[in-house]
């Protein structure tokens, strides 16, 4: 009988088993087999409620979709002789139910329709349990800075010792870029959220079919509106794709920050032991791999985005087999995504900070001389490019005590300092770190002050985040409940 339908599915019998698996999308389709369930009860129910498919008929086929959504697709469908589990399914259902009956499902739609819809429904589900993903991230990066508003560390610029900052500042700045992130995703989520089921194969179809009732069975926003459109796009995969490595470029950047404050000639991190590994040969290494993972799958993820980009360009309407290509590299990016966003807040969760040896390096290498510069400016009148170039003469000359200053302000402008008050009580007042910090005080700067305020106002930014996130999440689970008990009834129904 299987052997039969898969015969049936190919238009003659010398196709080898290389050409075969060469052909079947079996492998990538574990992952909308359960997808591919909901999709038939769907369509099943508004066949028999449009008087399409008579109720003894998809009360029978009703009853097996419900068996298979109950206790998975069953394994002979997955059979790589098979195009595709949907090919499979069909041969599965067909096998239980007889073809009198089971033969009805596939009328007024297409695989081209169903794989579309299929994907759609799982990107979803990945789209939102990543936007939570990150958010719990972003739940981690607000905890550790409210921790951190007075931990003093170097801030950088091309890598060298720029100006005192705070760790808070620092973490405020990734928590910043991860809340855009979700926007992202956020905008890729409404967009893909259109149902492609009814297009057919790409012209749509004759039979009374309500596209409307499909979709919000499915729990989608609405019908897409173009039945060639439907079937052929995959930018909502790019549009998921480029929101994930954009996401992830900006995670590599913090693992990179990681491994480096994790060295030991920076010391301001100690992950802990359950995200390090050790060494085969070397007996006192830590590594942090986990990190160094993470850093690696934005590769990973770029990599799939340039991809499936590359699958879809030059494309001509409408279904073409090369999208089937594409919908692996899909599933790796975004898992590839979501698993480093999840450890990587695990990671922070459970890292020790050391603000001791982040507080000598904030004094390291001058790197309050712009402060001093401006303390020149506010309080001794200088011209800003004067400040700076007595400063920077100071520096030169390797310090920025009174009396180096005082020369180099003669030097550079001919002005002594000290006859304009300037005292060396000053002077180191204005050199310290975190007399710098606390006057960085205007919004987005890292006085302790505003780190609290930006606190307060990001944390509320979250809570509307996953106040929406979880409202997508509970209008799908409604409306699969809802679509499963419509089925179930249908079953009963005398
Ligand atoms: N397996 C296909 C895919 O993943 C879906 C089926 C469309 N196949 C076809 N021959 N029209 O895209």
């Amino acid at each position: 009988m299987q052997r039969d339908l898969v015969r049936r599915g190919r238009l003659s019998d010398d196709r080898t088993g290389e050409v075969a698996h060469f052909l079947s999308s079996m492998a990538a389709d574990h992952r909308i087999a359960d997808m591919d369930v909901l999709v038939d009860m769907a369509h099943l129910l508004m066949l028999e409620r449009q008087g399409i498919m008579v109720t003894d008929a998809a009360q029978a086929i009703m009853g097996a979709l419900l068996g298979f959504h109950r206790d998975g697709v069953p394994p002979e469908a997955y059979d790589e002789e098979f195009e595709d589990i949907h090919a499979g399914k069909e041969a599965a259902l067909i096998a239980r139910v007889g073809e009198e009956f089971g033969g009805r499902l596939h009328m007024g739609r297409s695989r081209n329709d169903e794989v579309a819809t299929c994907i759609r429904m799982r990107l979803r589900d990945d789209l939102i349990a990543l936007m939570e993903e990150t958010n719990d991230l972003r739940g981690v990066l607000l905890a550790l800075a409210g921790e951190h508003r007075e931990t003093i560390m170097p801030g950088f610029t091309h890598l060298q010792h720029a100006q005192p900052t705070t760790l808070a500042h620092h973490l405020l700045a990734y928590e910043a870029a991860f809340g855009r992130d979700v926007g992202r995703l956020r905008d890729a989520l409404v967009r893909l959220n259109e149902c492609p089921l009814g297009a057919a194969a790409f012209a749509s179809t004759g039979y009374p079919i309500d596209r409307e009732m499909t979709a919000s069975l499915l729990g989608f926003d609405r019908p897409m509106g173009n039945s060639m459109d439907a079937v052929s796009t995959r930018d909502f995969a790019l549009e998921a794709l480029s929101a994930c490595a954009v996401e992830m470029a900006t995670l590599s950047r913090f693992c990179e920050e990681i491994i480096l404050w994790s060295s030991a000639f920076v010391r301001f991190v100690t992950l802990s032991d359950g995200y390090s590994s050790t060494s085969s040969i070397m007996p006192q290494k830590k590594n942090p791999d986990t990190a160094e993972i993470s850093r690696a799958k934005a590769g990973t993820v770029a990599g799939a985005f340039t991809a499936a980009l590359t699958i879809t360009r030059g494309l001509p309407m409408s279904y073409n087999r090369d999208l089937q290509e594409l919908t692996p590299h899909l599933w790796q990016g975004v898992t590839a995504a979501r698993e480093s966003v999840a450890v990587f807040a695990g990671l922070l969760r459970t890292a020790a900070f050391h603000p001791e040896p982040m507080a000598e390096e904030a004094a390291v290498g001058f790197s309050t001389a712009t402060e001093l510069a401006d303390v020149l400016v506010r309080e001794f009148g200088l011209p800003f490019r004067t400040a700076h170039s007595v400063v920077g003469r100071a520096v030169r000359k390797g310090a920025l005590d009174l009396d180096t200053v005082e020369a180099s302000a003669v030097e550079v402008a001919g002005i002594s300092l000290c006859d304009r008050g300037l005292t060396a009580e000053r002077l180191a007042s204005a050199l310290d770190p975190a007399v710098s910090v606390a006057s960085r005080g205007i919004c987005g700067g890292p006085a302790p002050a505003e780190t609290a305020r930006a606190i307060t106002e990001r944390e509320d930014a979250l809570k509307d985040d996953r106040q929406w996130v979880a409202g997508r999440r509970e209008a799908v689970a409604a409306a699969i409940g809802r679509l499963v008990t419509e089925c179930e009834r249908l079953c009963v129904h005398e």
